[in-house]
Parts: structure tokens; C-alpha cells; sequence
């Protein structure tokens, strides 16, 4: 099955320049969203993966069924006033700002061993966020996974040393 042919380019979205790439065939189709989730779940069966972690919204489309997959328990990264109990919060530079991402402070039990998962990686600043959030909380990073990597953004440099995989890659427009 060839799940690439499952994502569509959409040139020049949300700007000029831009080929966004669209998970939306792949998630309308079960056959290939379970293939999807099982082969992101290959990577990890027999490691001890307590917890699997992900930031609203698109990281929790596959972060929920990884997490059942892989029986570790889901703990959603939230925009800012969106967690009702104690929170702990991150906050990262973008290109234009600062973005802030919070997670409840019971997420994690010291030590607990958590896989990070988004649909895409692209510069890495929202997962290097995620990865600092966990460590702060004083659980560990088992690796970091993606639906799709764009691999020019080396985005995977600003999350070394943490092991990252990426089910799709793309190294330019193709
Ligand atoms: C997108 C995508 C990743 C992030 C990747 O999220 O879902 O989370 O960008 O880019 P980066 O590697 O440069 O950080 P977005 O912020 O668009 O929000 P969404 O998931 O709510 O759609
Ligand atoms: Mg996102």
C-alpha cells in the first residue's frame, strides 16, 4: 500500500510558495489510516512506552490511535486556556512571537518513558517544544514520531539527540 499516493499537494497553501501537504485523503480512507498507525506502531512494540504525547490538533489525530495501539496512555498538549486543572506551560519563539504550549501537572509520573507524536515535522519548533514540556515535567523522551517529515526544514537536527521517525519524507516539492 502505498500511502503516499494518499496525500495531496496543495501548492501554494496557506501561502505563496508553500506545497502544503494534505492528510486529509489519507484519514478518509480507514484502510490507510490503520496502515498508517500500525506502521508508526512497528517502530515501538517491545519498548516501554508509558505515555504517548501530542499537541493540539493535528498531533491527536494520530497520537490517539497510536496510543491504543501501543496501550500507553494519551496525554494532549494544549493551546494556552485550554486544560481545566494546574498547569504547566512552555513557552518557544516562532518567526513572528511567541507561541506557548501547556500540559495538566499530573501528565506524567517522574520518569515515565513518553513517546512525542505530530502529523507533521517541519522546522521542529513545535516539537522541540513538546520535548522541553516533557522533560520539565520530569518524564523522558523515548523518541519523537511523524506522520510525515519535510526533510529540507532539518527540523530533525533541532530535536537530536532524540531518535525521530518519520513514516513519509519529502525532500522538496515532489
Ligand atoms: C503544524 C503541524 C505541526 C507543526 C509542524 O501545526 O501539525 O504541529 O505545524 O511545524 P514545525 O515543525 O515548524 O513546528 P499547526 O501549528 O499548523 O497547528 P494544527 O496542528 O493545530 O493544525
Ligand atoms: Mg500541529
Amino acid at each position: 500500500m502505498d500511502l503516499r499516493k494518499k496525500i495531496r499537494n496543495i501548492p501554494d497553501f496557506p501561502k505563496p510558495g508553500i506545497m502544503f501537504r494534505d492528510i486529509t485523503p489519507l484519514l478518509a480512507c480507514p484502510d490507510s489510516f490503520r496502515e498508517a498507525i500500525k506502521q508508526i506502531a512497528d517502530q515501538y512494540r517491545g519498548r516501554k512506552i508509558d505515555a504517548i504525547a501530542a499537541a493540539e490538533a493535528r498531533g491527536f489525530i494520530f497520537a490517539a490511535p497510536l496510543a491504543l495501539e501501543l496501550n500507553a496512555s494519551f496525554v494532549p498538549v494544549r493551546k494556552p486556556g485550554k486544560l481545566p486543572f494546574d498547569t504547566q506551560a512552555f513557552h518557544y519563539e516562532l518567526e513572528y512571537g511567541v507561541d506557548t504550549l501547556e500540559i495538566h501537572t499530573d501528565a506524567f509520573q517522574e520518569g515515565e518513558q513518553v513517546l512525542l507524536v505530530d502529523d507533521l515535522l517541519a522546522t521542529g519548533g513545535t516539537m522541540n517544544a513538546c520535548v522541553k514540556l516533557i522533560e520539565q515535567a520530569g518524564a523522558e523522551v523515548v523518541g519523537c514520531a511523524f506522520a510525515i517529515e519535510l526533510s529540507f526544514l532539518n527540523g530533525r537536527e533541532i530535536l537530536a539527540p532524540h531518535e525521530c521517525f518519520s513514516l513519509l519524507t519529502y525532500d522538496g516539492e515532489d
